[in-house]
């Protein structure tokens, strides 16, 4: 009773944002962003905070998580992640998730044309775990700064 009432607000909340340019993005991926936004919800949200900006030593995705998909490694680190990959979310539930942050907190960021993530992209990058998250996010952040 609660969650379906917690649901109706979100779909009430989202339709008054109809206007978003995102939208029509999240449309062409095939993401329903009712179903997304609550799997971020309960498996990002308590560390990341509800608009990405994140929480104490939590790095901000909001406006900067696009930038990673400008260098090499960077699409595999996003899924690779230990808050990514090791949550209980499916292959296409987490690509949903993930095009679902990039396009709604980051769409200025993104490299054109965008490519979102498929079930089988993040399937294949989550069998190659990450050996030191912190490493290869200072790596990818000073390639990034030498662009
Ligand atoms: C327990 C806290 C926690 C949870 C829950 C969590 N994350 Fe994270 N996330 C982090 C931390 C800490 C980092 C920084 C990299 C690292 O040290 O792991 C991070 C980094 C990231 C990054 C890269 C951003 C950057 O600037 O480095 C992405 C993308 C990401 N998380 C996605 C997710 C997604 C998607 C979920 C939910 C499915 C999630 N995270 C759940 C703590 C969390």
């Amino acid at each position: 009773m609660r969650l379906s009432a917690a649901i109706l607000c979100m779909t009430l909340g989202l339709s008054a944002a109809a206007g978003d340019p995102s939208t029509s993005a999240l449309a062409a991926a095939g993401i329903d962003p009712t179903e997304t936004r609550l799997n971020y919800m309960l498996n990002c949200q308590g560390c990341h905070a509800a608009d990405g900006r994140g929480l104490n030593d939590i790095p901000a995705m909001a406006d900067s998580v696009g930038t990673f998909l400008r260098v090499d490694g960077g699409r595999a680190y996003l899924v690779q992640v230990p808050g990514s990959t090791n949550s209980p979310l499916s292959n296409q539930d987490l690509a949903d998730v993930l095009n679902w942050i990039l396009l709604t907190m980051s769409a200025e960021q993104l490299p054109r044309p965008f490519t979102p993530y498929s079930a089988k992209e993040v399937g294949g990058f989550r069998a190659q775990p990450l050996i030191d998250a912190a490493a290869t996010r200072a790596l990818l952040l000073r390639q990034l700064a030498q662009q």
